[in-house]
């Protein structure tokens, strides 16, 4: 199979779908890799290194795409990008399916796959893009509260008097607020914890934190099949206000990282809420892109509210380029053997779930039923 890289041309993007590893292991499966050139400099990872990994390195992304039968992207391709796809070819990258239009796609008769819709079974954990980004952006979270915080997260007992641990509240406790409940504890801060669904309880106690829920009936049925939160009632969310209002006031650092697929972010941290917390308190909003947990948050800059610090992040894996690249491409490379025949050949399966899981578009229509709603 001929797999080609070009460079990320969306503002802000750090990352890139290979790196030499990744390159060295597809190479030992007979795929030949075209990588356009410094399509992996921001990540840290050089021409030459990509080359003595053996991957071809082309002049241009049109050099890199020539007669490829598969693309390997971290984002979407833009419609520009889109105008130089060779027709009929197979691009796999985290498409952000809810967002997209595919008529553009479909006009190039593109098959896109979407690495979000990797769906949640075990066989399918090693391909799962968002788990992996999602637990480097955690931990990243709590390293840009602490940075933004204007005091220490851990005790400190000195000869000129001590000093408070930070009290860190995690908003959300699935893959990205479970890093951040771990990174905050190994900082040494006091965590608490909150979610909607119920299996987050044990998870967020087994890492020395404090869980704090309305634990109703509601709430024990508020993950659905998939592993995801289900949106909440308007009873529910007022009965979670009344708790969290109240907890929220004497913390230092809320990381917010609650999210519902295809909807906008619950919001969990009203005005009123950031009003009532210290000065000197910080709020790291992970949802912002997807209308943030915290109305006052905006993406990418520190809001100063009355003294807190409201910091949205629209994408925090972004911030630590070389490992999220590394395990991104990991998860490519694991998904790869699922759409390549025995001949090593591109071989789309359609019988496999993950791969019409996928799936969102082939020759020129859009296939998945996720996205025909
Ligand atoms: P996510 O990124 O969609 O959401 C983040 C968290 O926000 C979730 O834990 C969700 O329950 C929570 N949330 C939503 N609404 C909320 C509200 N109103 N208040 C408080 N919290 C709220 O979810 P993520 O992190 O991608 O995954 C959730 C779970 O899926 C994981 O904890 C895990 O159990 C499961 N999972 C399973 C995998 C597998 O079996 N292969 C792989 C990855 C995750």
């Amino acid at each position: 199979m001929k797999i080609a890289i070009i460079k990320e041309t969306l503002a802000g993007e750090t990352r890139v779908a290979v790196t030499p590893d990744t390159v060295k292991k597809l190479g030992a499966l007979g795929h030949t890799l075209n990588l356009e050139k410094g399509a992996g400099m921001i990540a840290g990872y050089t021409d030459d290194a990509f080359k003595d990994a053996g991957a071809k390195i082309a002049a241009s992304a049109k050099a890199a795409l020539g007669d490829a039968d598969v693309l390997f992207k971290v984002r979407a391709p833009s419609d520009t990008e889109i105008k130089v796809l060779p027709e009929n070819l197979t691009v796999i990258a985290l498409m952000d399916p809810f967002a997209l239009d595919p008529a553009a796609l479909n006009a190039g008769k593109i098959t896109a796959l979407s690495m979000e819709f990797t769906p949640r079974i075990s066989r399918a954990q090693s391909m799962d893009a968002l788990s992996s980004q999602s637990n480097l952006a955690g931990y990243r979270a709590v390293i840009e509260g602490a940075g933004i915080y204007g005091r220490a997260m851990p005790m400190m007992m000195t000869a000129a008097g001590t000093v408070a641990p930070a009290k860190v509240f995690v908003m959300g406790a699935g893959v990205a607020g479970l890093q951040a409940i771990a990174t905050a504890r190994r900082l040494g801060a006091v965590v608490t914890a909150t979610d909607v669904r119920p299996a987050a309880k044990e998870q967020v106690a087994s890492l020395g934190a404090k869980f704090v829920a309305v634990e109703d009936d509601e709430f024990k049925e508020a993950e659905t099949a998939g592993g995801y939160a289900k949106q909440m009632s308007a009873e529910y969310q007022a009965k979670q206000a009344e708790l969290v209002a109240k907890h929220i006031a004497k913390q230092d650092i809320v990381i917010t990282t609650a999210l519902i697929p295809g909807r906008a972010a619950p919001v969990l941290v009203t005005a009123d809420m950031v009003a009532a917390m210290r000065p000197g308190s910080v709020i790291v909003d992970m949802a912002v892109s997807q209308g943030g947990n915290c109305p006052l948050s905006e993406p990418d800059i520190v809001v100063d509210s009355g003294g807190v610090k409201v910091a949205g992040f629209s994408n925090l894996a972004m911030h630590l380029p070389a490992d999220s690249s590394a395990l991104y491409a990991r998860n490519l490379l694991a998904f790869l053997p699922l759409i390549t025949a025995e001949n090593g050949s591109l071989n789309l399966d359609t019988d496999d779930e993950i791969v019409i899981a996928m799936m969102l578009t082939r020759d020129g229509n859009t296939v998945n039923e996720r996205l025909k709603g």
